[in-house]
């Protein structure tokens, strides 16, 4: 057997286990770790994965050196807002003065405000800006995402936002699932007539579906934004149009998001910040994802995280996400996000690395494709420079990528430490 590609002196390869469903509850405990392993890939897949004693034995056409690092699987990243304009950083200094983020948005400003901006740039302007924050995630191991549209809120806006992930999953060679948030906020002059906003949204579902715009559909289910009867009847339309559903779900009020996704049977429930037990008791009897956001709630200066937990303990199956946007959560850094998950969410390593591969790709309808090393599957990991899987929530905020591959390709590769221009320096 001759490889296209041999990975070998890997120190720990990390294989999650892939599944039908999401790891749940305990099952998050469970990471297999092969030490002394290599990867060997043909025509972009797994071909062979074991210990390097054996891959000595093989003839390759390109061999990398791993130097005893850690190779995982590309992570997924099953929550984003990754196409929109213009930026808040003038909001800062509300947030700072005590602003809560409803307030913001009744104001007309938060999501409002980058809806202004979205409107206000051509399909080719979000486009340019999308393809520089999706390579910042490539950058970050990321090989698998999803990006939602809701910067709309107008069937024009609405869809030249899902023309513009359309054009990203020709443009880059990684999977990209879209989904159709066109219920993000309610419009001003929608006030008061959030119905009719809704039946407005959904006369674009047979358009999204025909053009293949979206496989997901997602509501903001929240105080002062849509209620639990809206969404339920707007995600139902969906459902029977045959898309996959996601809510965000319980963020900021207990109003039942949770319960909601678990009856619809959504792939996730999103934010769950203030999640209830009855609501996490319900998770725990479902397959539905519950992807926990603890970027957001640091950025938005909360002092409550979602009860991760709780939610494991009881046997729910947990992701995690970046939710990259540019108001609540401005980063497109996953492993940031796994440290924030140890810190105040107090999750173990173990189900960190669960939680960022095979069950973030169960929250995007990918585990079955995405989130795992297996022979026969897309040959999607990253090559880290850490000594062990342990490593990354510990050292924070900082990018530990050594190269990216997809497909058994080099998508990214860090410049090699030695290439500071020193001389230019004096
Ligand atoms: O997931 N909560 C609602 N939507 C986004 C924020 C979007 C924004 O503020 O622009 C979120 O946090
Ligand atoms: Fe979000």
């Amino acid at each position: 057997m001759e490889f296209d590609l041999l990975v070998h002196n890997i120190g720990q390869l990390i294989l999650p286990k892939g599944t039908k469903r999401p790891l749940k509850g305990q099952e998050m405990k469970q990471l297999n770790i092969m030490e002394n392993a290599a990867i060997g890939v043909i025509d972009g897949k797994v071909a062979w994965l074991g210990p390097e004693a054996e891959a000595v034995t093989f003839s390759a056409k390109e061999r990398v050196n791993a130097n005893e690092k850690v190779v995982s699987p590309g992570l997924v990243d099953p929550h984003t807002h990754l196409v929109f304009g213009g930026s808040r950083e003038h909001e800062l200094s509300l947030k700072q003065a005590g602003v809560p983020y409803l307030e913001i948005l009744a104001q007309g400003g938060g999501i409002l405000s980058t809806v202004t901006s979205t409107k206000n740039a051509t399909e080719e302007e979000l486009f340019e800006k999308a393809s520089f924050h999706l390579e910042r995630m490539i950058s970050h191991g990321v090989t698998t995402f999803e990006a939602k549209s809701g910067y709309g809120l107008d069937p024009e806006t609405e869809l030249k936002q899902l023309r513009v992930v359309k054009r990203l999953k020709e443009k880059y060679p990684i999977s990209i699932v879209s989904t159709f948030l066109g219920a993000h906020a309610v419009p001003p002059a929608y006030k008061g007539k959030e119905d009719q906003f809704l039946t407005e949204m959904a006369e674009l579902l047979d358009e999204i579906k025909e053009y293949e715009l979206a496989e997901f559909v997602d509501i903001f289910c929240e105080t002062g934004v849509f209620t639990i009867e809206q969404s339920r009847q707007f995600l139902q339309k969906a459902k029977e149009k045959g898309f996959g559903l996601k809510i965000h779900a319980d963020e900021i009020d207990p109003l039942g998001g949770a319960e909601l996704a678990a009856y619809l049977e959504a792939v996730s429930a999103d934010h769950l910040v203030a999640a209830s037990d009855e609501g996490i008791d319900r998770l725990s009897k479902s397959n539905t994802v519950a992807v926990l956001l603890p970027g957001t709630t640091f950025y938005l200066g909360k002092d409550q995280y979602a009860r991760a937990r709780k939610m494991i303990d009881e046997g729910a199956a947990v992701a995690l996400a970046t939710d990259f946007n540019p108001g609540s959560c401005v980063t497109e850094n996953l492993q940031l996000i796994m440290s924030l998950a140890a810190l105040k969410l107090k999750m173990s390593a173990e189900e960190i690395w669960n939680a960022v591969t095979v069950n973030a790709a169960h929250a995007i309808g990918k585990g079955m494709e995405a989130g795992t090393l297996e022979t026969g599957k897309d040959a999607n990991f990253v090559l880290w420079d850490i000594p062990n899987y342990k490593y990354i929530p510990y050292h924070f905020g900082v990018n530990h990528v050594q190269s990216v591959y997809h497909s058994g390709n080099k998508l990214w590769e860090r410049m090699p430490y030695g290439e500071i221009q020193l001389s230019s320096a004096r």
